[in-house]
């Protein structure tokens, strides 16, 4: 939700901060804020708006000379993004600064103890009880202090904190938010995620659960939750620096969608030898489950709409699917005979941590489609699929989602064989399939290049509806999903056969149905709704096979895909729906990467 960023060494830590935060900014882009060791004491800057806002402040102010520093970029939970609600916050005696990142519950409960004893706040946040509760219990011993301020909080953190008197060291503190510590060479650092470090250093301590950590230019010291110092080999990070910015792009959305290809790829190369899928990670005996759940939220709920349909067709398993928010109250009637699967691009959303939670506490077995080696949710769930998707920085999801697909795809002919459903020239043939999928990718990146010219039509349309059948009507709620949020358009997904039943009111002429007829064999039945929706004025625009050469006879524009087998067309179709949403957006002069109102990662409720 926010992104928090800690450094000690000796270069001028003003520059450092911002550029993490940059890095980070697309956790959240309200307010931003600095503060500093410096020989004066604490010194902090911060503003509403975005890191630029920042870093503008930063160069006319005087006085932010310093090697030890902590920076946040805040998605506003507790109190309006204003500069007295932005990050860090100081204790009213101006000892410390902190950064949160995560909701601090009983906060109103903490504040109101405090304030009995005189402490007077600032600003509206819960974050700021963290600080004063640091204040009122420091004792001389920074860590000590700490340890005592964190057993009094109820929900989760991630936190970076600086002391007047301790020049040189941030100390840190996690309980359910990512925190990592970053090991440079004469330097370190604390942050929420490592694209904020990549260009500093690619060995990475993943803090856990209850632990605090110290950093100085001598180096990082960690303790668990009763105070212990442990132990931890770093991890090394694979990707490098280019992975993480533009690379010539205007938008990180852009060069993620051109990157799919390549994500598809790396997520498949591994699992696939001789002609055989091998999922090494994964230790299942599928004949255990006489069902699947899965549980996800947003575009990797819709890939779980994907997953059921693709697993059940090949596995003959009964298959569910639900949003975490959903499922995570519902008290469902789950047991060791249950394989829960949780997808998460960041690993990281709130409800989705709970959902899993839920699973286990209720005896299934915990599988995670996850991108970020170390989250939260990779941690927790029995077994990890990865995605090797590599960053993905844009608010909307694309090489994540896809590559979520294919890992289902994956998933699902593996599972199906185990269980002995597939005979050896249908396995072979689904193979082949799935391998040809990133030059499809490819070949439709190609196909899309008048979706630009298309968009400048119909950009100013005000309310569209996203029709399709089956497989077709998941990849519907992803396509809606995406122009939603990065164009603010409304819009909405539809199985195509239930408009009649009521929504088809809301067709009239000049209304934009995209109709999504992938689904070969279900295209006469999607033509058909086609023509209803055509019958009332509407203009459709349809994604279709290039073999397709019906459909110029139904639709006013085509989107042509290549010829993919009917079971993993959601992973080819929703491309020109991605490049649809983004020039849309760009033709509405929106921020495409970081869109209003969201955050990369959801980690409150
Ligand atoms: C998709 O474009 C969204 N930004 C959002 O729906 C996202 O997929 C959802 O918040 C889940 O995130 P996760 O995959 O990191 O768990």
């Amino acid at each position: 939700m926010c992104g928090i960023i800690g450094y000690t060494g000796s270069d001028a830590a003003v520059p450092v901060l911002l550029d993490g935060l940059k890095h980070l900014e697309y956790r959240g882009y309200d307010s931003a804020g600095i503060a500093i060791q410096t020989d004066a004491g604490l010194t902090m800057i911060k503003t509403s708006g975005k890191v630029d806002n920042l870093a503008a402040k930063a160069a006319v102010t005087e006085g932010l000379e310093g090697v030890c520093g902590i920076g946040h970029t805040r998605w506003a939970t507790h109190g309006t993004p204003n500069d007295i609600n932005a990050h860090p916050h100081m204790s009213a005696d101006g000892r410390f600064a902190i950064v949160h990142n995560g909701i601090i519950e009983n906060y109103l409960e903490l504040k109101k103890d405090l304030e009995k004893k005189g402490i007077v706040f600032a600003s509206e946040t819960d974050t700021e009880v963290i600080v004063q509760l640091l204040a009122y219990y420091y004792d001389g011993d920074v860590r000590r202090s700490l340890m005592r301020t964190i057993r009094r909080l109820e929900g989760s953190y991630a936190i970076a904190v600086l002391c007047a008197e301790d020049p040189g060291t941030v100390y840190a503190a996690r309980m359910s938010s990512p925190l990592i510590v970053g090991l440079g060479s004469g330097e370190n650092f604390f942050a929420s995620d490592i694209t904020a470090l990549i260009q500093h250093t690619k060995d990475v301590i993943d803090l856990e659960d209850g632990e605090t950590a110290e950093i100085r230019v001598s180096g990082v010291r960690i303790f668990d939750r009763y105070g212990a110092e442990t132990k931890r080999e770093p991890r090394h990070i694979l990707w490098d620096i280019a992975a993480a910015e533009k690379g010539g792009y205007p938008h990180f959305m852009l060069k993620e969608i051109m990157e799919q290809p390549q994500a598809l790829q790396a997520t498949l190369e591994p699992r696939i030898k001789n002609g055989r899928i091998h999922l090494d990670e994964v230790e299942l005996d599928m004949a255990k489950f006489n069902r699947i759940l899965i549980t996800a939220c947003g575009s990797a709920y819709h890939a779980g709409c994907v997953g059921r349909l693709v697993i059940e067709s090949l596995c003959r398993i009964p298959v569910e699917v639900e949003v975490a928010s959903e499922f995570r109250y519902r008290n469902a009637v789950i047991d060791e005979k249950t394989l829960v699967i949780v997808i998460s691009q960041s690993g990281e959303t709130a409800d989705t941590i709970a959902a899993l939670k839920e699973g286990k506490e209720k005896g299934a077995s915990t599988l995670a489609i996850c991108n970020v080696v170390g989250s939260s949710i990779a941690k927790l769930a029995d077994q990890v699929i990865y995605t090797w998707a590599g960053p993905e920085i844009a608010v909307a999801t694309t090489k994540g989602y896809v590559t979520q697909l294919i890992v289902l795809d994956l998933f699902a002919v593996w599972a199906a064989e185990k269980l002995g459903r597939l005979d050896e020239k249908t396995y072979g043939k689904l193979v082949k399939e799935i391998r040809a999928l990133p030059s499809k990718a490819q070949r439709a990146l190609d196909l899309s290049s008048g979706v630009g010219r298309l968009a400048k039509s119909y950009h100013e349309k005000s309310s569209l509806f996203f029709i399709g059948r089956n497989l077709d009507y998941a990849v519907a709620m992803e396509g809606s999903l995406k122009l939603k949020e990065i164009s603010y358009l409304h819009s909405e997904a539809y199985a195509a056969g239930e408009l009649k039943h009521g929504t088809i009111a809301l067709i009239e002429p000049g209304r934009l149905v995209v109709a999504l007829c992938c689904c070969e064999r279900l295209y006469e039945k999607t033509a058909s709704n086609i023509e209803q929706v055509k019958a009332r004025g509407a203009d459709v625009l349809a994604v279709a096979p290039e073999s397709n050469r019906k459909i110029y006879g139904e639709a006013d524009h085509v989107l042509q895909v290549p010829d993919t087998a009917d079971l993993f067309e959601p992973v080819i179709e929703i491309i020109p729906l991605q490049l649809l949403a983004y020039y849309v957006a760009l033709e509405n002069g929106c921020d495409i990467d970081k869109p209003k109102n969201l955050a990369k990662s959801v980690t409150v409720e």
